[in-house]
C-alpha cells in the first residue's frame, strides 16, 4: 500500500538550537498540518521565542530539519523563506514606528510586487481601523493597531504558514479578542498559523492542537480541547 499521508504544510523536526555555546532547544518537534491554527504554549524562558527564530532561520538549526510544503528549508535565509511562503510576526519590534501605515504594508511586500493592490485590498479589509490612518505613522499607533498591522504586513505576501509570537501580549481583553478573532479569520481563509502564546487559555480556545515546552523540550501535545482539559496544564498554565 503507498503511504497516502498529506504532507504537512510545516514540519520542525527535532530541533536543536540555541545562543553561544549554550543548546536551549534539546531536539523540539512540531508540525502544522493544511489548514491548521496550533499554539505553542509554556513557562518563561521555554524557549518558544527560540523556536520560531530557529524555524524562520533567523537562528542556526545545530540539529535537526525544518520542511516547508515537504522542502527542506532548513537554516534558510528569512528573506529566502518569504518567498516559499513563511512569514513571522515577532513579539516586539514588529513595525516601523517612522514609516507610515501604507509604507510598512509596501515594505512587507518588497520581495513581490505583483497583486499589490489586492494584498492591500485584503489587509484593510481584514483591518479596517488602519483603512482610515494609512498615512499616519506607525509611532502613533495604539498597541492593538500597531499588532493588526504587524499581522498585515506579513501577510503582504500571502503566506501558507504565519509564525506569531506572542500577538496578545500587553493588549486589552477586548483587543485580545479582536486579534484572535482576526488570526482565526486568516486561518479559515486557508492560511496555517503556528502561534506562541502567554495567554494559554485563549490560544487553547483559539486552536486545533497545541503543544507544550518546556526546558526545551517537548512536554506534552494534543488537540487543544484536550490540553484544556489536562490538569497538568491547568495547574501551570490555566490557573484551574
Ligand atoms: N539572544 C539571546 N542570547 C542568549 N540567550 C538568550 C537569547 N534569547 C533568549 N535567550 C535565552 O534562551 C532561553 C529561551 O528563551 P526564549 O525567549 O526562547 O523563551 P520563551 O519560551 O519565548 O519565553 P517567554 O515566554 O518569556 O517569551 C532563555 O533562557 C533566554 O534567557
Ligand atoms: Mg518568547
Amino acid at each position: 500500500m503507498t503511504d497516502t499521508k498529506p504532507v504537512p504544510v510545516l514540519e520542525a523536526k527535532d530541533i536543536v538550537a540555541g545562543y553561544g555555546e549554550v543548546d536551549i532547544l534539546h531536539g523540539v518537534s512540531v508540525t502544522v498540518h493544511s489548514g491548521e491554527m496550533v499554539a505553542i504554549i509554556g513557562p518563561n524562558g521555554a524557549g518558544k521565542s527560540t523556536l520560531l527564530r530557529t524555524i524562520f532561520g533567523l537562528l542556526d538549526a545545530r540539529g535537526g530539519q525544518v520542511r516547508l510544503k515537504g522542502e527542506d528549508i532548513t537554516n534558510r535565509a528569512p528573506d529566502q523563506l518569504v518567498l516559499c511562503g513563511l512569514s513571522y510576526v515577532p513579539q516586539v519590534d514588529n513595525v516601523f514606528p517612522s514609516l507610515t501605515i501604507l509604507e510598512n504594508l509596501e515594505m512587507g511586500a518588497f520581495v513581490r510586487q505583483d497583486g499589490l493592490a489586492e494584498r492591500l485590498d485584503r489587509v484593510f479589509s481584514l483591518f479596517p481601523d488602519l483603512t482610515d490612518r494609512r498615512g499616519e505613522k506607525a509611532g502613533k499607533l495604539s498597541g492593538g493597531q500597531r499588532q493588526m498591522l504587524a499581522l498585515g504586513r506579513a501577510l503582504m505576501l500571502d503566506p501558507d504558514v504565519l509564525l506569531l509570537d506572542e500577538p496578545s501580549a500587553s493588549l486589552s481583553p477586548k483587543m485580545v479578542e479582536l486579534i484572535f478573532d482576526r488570526i482565526n479569520l486568516i486561518n479559515s481563509e486557508g492560511t496555517g498559523i503556528l502561534l506562541v502564546e502567554q495567554n494559554a487559555n485563549e490560544a487553547l480556545s483559539a486552536c486545533d492542537r497545541g503543544y507544550v515546552l518546556a526546558m526545551g523540550e517537548n512536554r506534552l501535545e494534543g488537540e487543544a480541547k484536550s490540553l484544556l482539559d489536562n490538569e497538568e496544564v491547568g495547574k501551570l498554565y490555566l490557573g484551574t
